[in-house]
């Protein structure tokens, strides 16, 4: 039950740091991310030469924040996928192919039919999922379960972060099997996994009300965009499906290099546009490039909501409000940043009167293709 919250979704939102910390759990040995459910699968990750992501809506957002994780640390080529376009061509899958499918409910059939074509075709399968015993897990040669909880709003959060945290702790194990990653990146990334529930409850606790209010305000906004630049990108594109699926507003997630190559067409006075800014520590380049991005969409008066690091001062020159997350890895933002961005949607919706856990025309699982 909803145990004194407004609705499911909010108190969904409020469990990500649970969700987090119970999808790390049992996992960590050490310096080092030990996954018990893939025990004996070690040569399957060294003889790999390929990994393709297959997923649908939120998911398949995770997927993107996977890919970039997974091939950083465990140097392999990964592909996105989702799970119905995959299925409809002549994909070029093998043997040396893992076929990595994430879903919550592990019943979405779009995504169902993807994990059986690969398997057909002599890939193997691992399944990222959040029920236990689904059939999508037992279709697949291996599991790693996300440890969310049951999720009842239909607009995913909670599993989404969880879904992040397994396929971060997934890129980790690969790459001590694989020998790609060097046992001080393997220690950082461990000490980053285990402080992040306790920095998404910080920006639980410092930013719902402040992003509350902003979406109070923006209630007969007709239109947001979201933009993000390398796991950024996911979380853009994320940040507006939340808003579509609960605010029935018009919203587009773009990567921010994009901008230039077609949606600055889009701005005019007056467009909110919310930024995921990378931190600079990471990479002082691709900072910029973000920064320059927000001052194009200012010079053309867009209205500049971005999400950045604690003590980035470089935003604030361009921006009409700050929203601020505590420091982290780069990989590991995406579970920071997506969090105001849930709050932003939710509250919005609220606003407008609507019934948050239960969207129009949308289903928790889609169980037809
Ligand atoms: C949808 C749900 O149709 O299925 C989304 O409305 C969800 O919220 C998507 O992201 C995939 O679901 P699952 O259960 O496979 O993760």
């Amino acid at each position: 039950e909803k145990g004194g919250w407004p609705s499911f979704m909010a108190k969904e939102v409020a469990e990500q740091p649970d969700a987090v910390a119970n999808t790390i759990r049992g996992r960590i040995q050490g310096d080092a991310v030990v996954i018990p459910e893939l025990d004996g699968l070690d040569e399957l990750f060294i003889g790999i030469n390929r990994v393709i992501i297959t997923a649908c809506g939120t998911a398949s957002y995770a997927a993107l924040v996977g890919k970039y994780a997974i091939e950083q640390w465990a140097r392999v080529p990964v592909d996105v996928e989702l799970a119905h376009e995959f299925r409809y061509r002549d994909p070029v899958i093998g043997d040396d192919t893992l076929v990595v499918s994430i879903s919550q409910s592990g019943e979405t059939m779009d995504t169902l039919m993807a994990v059986k074509y690969a398997r057909e075709r002599g890939a193997r399968t691992l399944s990222v999922c959040n029920t236990q015993g689904a059939t999508i897990p037992r279709e697949s040669d291996a599991v790693v379960y996300t440890h969310a909880g049951p999720e009842v709003a239909v607009a995913s959060t909670k599993a989404f972060s969880a879904q992040i945290t397994a396929l971060l702790l997934l890129g980790l194990h690969m790459g001590r099997v694989r020998g790609t990653l060097t046992s001080a990146v393997a220690s950082d990334a461990v000490a980053e996994l285990q402080s992040l529930p306790e920095k998404v409850a910080q920006v639980l606790a410092e930013e719902t009300e402040h992003v509350s209010q902003l979406a109070g305000w923006m209630a007969d906004t007709r239109s947001v965009l979201f933009l993000g630049r390398h796991v950024g990108f996911p979380i853009a594109l994320e940040g507006a499906l939340k808003l579509k699926e609960i605010s029935y507003i018009h919203a587009e997630g773009f990567a921010a290099g994009e901008l230039k190559h077609g949606p600055i067409a889009l701005i005019e006075p007056g467009q909110p546009v919310f930024v995921i800014v990378p931190s600079p520590r990471h990479s002082s380049l691709v900072h910029s490039k973000v920064v320059s991005n927000i001052q194009e969409i200012r010079a053309r008066g867009a209205r500049v909501i971005v999400v950045a690091e604690e003590g980035d001062a470089a935003v604030l020159p361009y921006a009409d409000e700050v929203i601020r997350i505590p420091l982290t890895g780069a990989l590991f933002e995406p579970l920071l940043a997506v969090v105001p961005l849930q709050i932003f949607a939710m509250a919005l919706a609220t606003a407008k009167g609507l019934d948050v856990d239960q969207p129009r025309n949308l289903a928790k699982s889609v169980t037809v293709e």
